[in-house]
């Protein structure tokens, strides 16, 4: 399996929350590998693309694009595997910061990058209306009467 046949095939189990959510691959993935700002590692069953990592050069930090396995192989550690190998081997190209997002939601998630020494940093927490403010001003008594 092509790296974009499994990211297409795992897209629908990406979190999808006000911050995050499965994005296409980069179109210029392949431009950018071939010139060495950005790298993909994959773990692989019978020749089969089992579960991948993608990273991409930001100045002298190095950013996670996105992990995924499949379904059939995970909770087997290959998700820490392919990460600690972007890891490994950008460091022996001499880089020291790398950066990781993830959703709190995404327990998975979470547990991988802790597991690979990542640490929280001040992060976003994005607020969104639980209904609309239409549905809000027409909610009853309280609300408002919208015309339009
Ligand atoms: C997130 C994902 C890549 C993890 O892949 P994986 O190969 O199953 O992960 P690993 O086996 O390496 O396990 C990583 C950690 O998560 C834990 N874990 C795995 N699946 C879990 C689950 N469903 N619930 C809770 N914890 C889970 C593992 O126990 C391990 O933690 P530990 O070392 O403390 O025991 C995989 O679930 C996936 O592809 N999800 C869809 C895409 C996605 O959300 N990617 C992340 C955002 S980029």
């Amino acid at each position: 399996m092509r790296l974009e046949a499994l990211d297409g095939l795992v897209a629908p189990d990406f979190p999808h929350t006000p911050a995050s959510h499965h994005d296409p691959l980069p179109a210029d993935l392949s431009a950018r590998i071939a010139g060495g700002d950005a790298r993909a590692f994959g773990a692989f069953h019978r020749g089969e693309l089992v579960g991948f990592t993608v990273v991409v050069q930001a100045k002298e930090r190095w950013e996670v694009d996105r992990t995924a396995v499949d379904r059939r192989w995970r909770g087997q550690g290959v998700a820490q595997a392919v990460k600690a190998s972007s890891v490994l081997d950008t460091y022996a190209d001499g880089v020291r910061v790398w950066g990781t997002g993830g959703a709190a939601v995404n327990t998975a998630s979470r547990r991988m990058n802790e597991a690979l020494g990542f640490v929280l940093e001040p992060f976003w927490l994005a607020l969104v209306p639980p209904v609309g403010w239409r549905e809000y001003a027409e909610s009853g008594p309280g609300g408002m009467r919208v015309e339009s």
